[in-house]
């Protein structure tokens, strides 16, 4: 058994909205591209060990919370982790664990936290298969690399947001930039780390980076644009109308809408044209634009999905008062936008210095909610010590 490792990340929240276009392992290409804020104040902390599993009675397993899940669930994430480090593994040997060479079979053991509801459209799904993808390959590593390996991880983020500047850097070039790490041969970068995570979860592409980025269409890595400290101002304040799990899965939904809604080829031809304009938009720390996209974003996706059949409508009666709320605030002068994901939680986007007034709106409207405030926080981390 090797030593644990312990990744945390955060929600990537979209500002534009990203839409799987084949969901299923290995295959859900975003068909619109999307732009998100990594968030600062929610996270998934995960935990793995590499356990032998010489008698092939033991598979990955993993927890989430106190909930045993099901194998099958993450079984095409695993398999592609496997057959994209398999080949690193056996070339490098040096850099690697030795059980997890040549030796006995090895399997991961998982255990991960949300501190926010799962599955219930907070974006738990780009938080949990980020850390779970960091702390995962980490945990394959020699030790004495890890702390180098994620020391340099943090710089090559850095590096690459520069490179990110214009004239926009094709996706296909981009891609290249990232995939190893400089001054460590054999060993995954950045955007090799993004295009694993998004096995699991389109979203989660983005959760390995922090501050802004960009998942383009068609693309199998997101981009990241800009670091937390760009806009230290921004905020996007969560108003939580239900901790339910959603009763359609967001990857069950976007199924369905390509299959079924009349508006989904109109959806995602508009959808690239929003995106680049928000992509402006954010570059000149312009919330008003960018917010009177955010709002194009979300409401075109779900005209599109309650046009499927059968219909998929996330919302709560709640979720429109947030939503009418953030409107009157506005039409009184309010930097506020609001934006929803599959679920039925309202997500408020503004700058620091207005969020008390919208807080007690909020408060004034919905006695019960406690919303949470969000600045921009920080892609990937490895911690040393764990509660799990
Ligand atoms: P959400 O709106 O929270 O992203 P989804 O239905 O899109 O909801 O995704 C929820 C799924 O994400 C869960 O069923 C689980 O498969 C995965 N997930 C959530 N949290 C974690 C975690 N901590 N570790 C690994 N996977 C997770
Ligand atoms: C509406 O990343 O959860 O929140 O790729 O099938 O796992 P899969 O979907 P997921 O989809 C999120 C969709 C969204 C918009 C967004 O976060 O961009």
């Amino acid at each position: 058994m090797t030593t644990p490792v312990t990744c945390t990340a955060r929600p990537s929240l979209a500002l534009i909205k990203y839409w799987g276009k084949n969901p299923g392992p290995g295959v859900n290409l975003p068909a619109t591209p999307s732009l998100a804020m990594t968030l600062d104040s929610i996270e998934t902390r995960t935990q793995v060990r590499v356990v032998q599993t010489s008698n092939g009675n033991l598979g990955d397993q993993i927890v989430i919370g106190d909930e045993v899940q099901s194998p099958e669930a993450f079984a095409g994430f695993f398999q592609n982790l496997r057959q994209v480090l398999g080949p690193l593994i056996r070339a490098n040997a040096q850099s690697f664990e030795p059980s997890v060479g040549e030796g006995p079979a090895w399997a991961f053991d998982v255990r991960s936290q949300n501190n926010f509801p799962t599955a219930a459209g907070l974006a738990s799904s780009a938080s949990g298969l980020a850390a779970l993808t960091g702390a995962c390959v980490a945990s394959l590593l020699r030790p004495e690399f890890r702390t180098p390996w994620e020391r340099a991880l943090v710089d090559q983020e850095k590096s690459l947001q520069e490179k990110r500047t214009e004239p926009l850097t094709a996706d296909s070039e981009f891609r290249e930039l990232g995939r190893e790490l400089p001054g460590f041969p054999g060993l995954p970068g950045l955007l090799s780390l993004s295009a694993l995570a998004r096995y699991g979860s389109g979203s989660a592409s983005r959760s390995v980076f922090g501050g802004f980025t960009l998942f383009p269409q068609g693309s199998p890595v997101a981009h990241p644009l800009e670091s937390a400290d760009f806009w230290p101002e921004a905020r996007i304040i969560l108003v939580p109308l239900s901790s339910a799990r959603k009763p359609v899965s967001s990857r069950i939904a976007m199924n369905r809408t390509r299959d079924t809604s009349p508006y989904y080829e109109a959806w995602v031809n508009d959808a690239p044209k929003v995106a680049v304009e928000a992509q402006e938009a954010l570059k000149k720390r312009d919330e008003e634009k960018l917010g009177t996209l955010m709002i194009n974003s979300y409401l075109r996706m779900f005209s599109t999905m309650f046009a499927a059949q059968p219909p998929v409508v996330y919302w709560l009666p709640e979720s429109l008062v947030v939503i009418r709320l953030a409107a009157e605030l506005r039409s009184k002068g309010l930097p506020v936008w609001e934006t929803m994901d599959a679920g039925p939680q309202v997500k408020l986007f503004t700058l620091s210095s207005s969020v008390p007034e919208i807080l007690r709106a909020v408060e004034q409207a919905l006695p019960s909610v406690v919303p949470v405030v969000s600045g921009p926080g920080n892609g990937l981390q490895w911690v040393k010590e764990s509660t799990l």
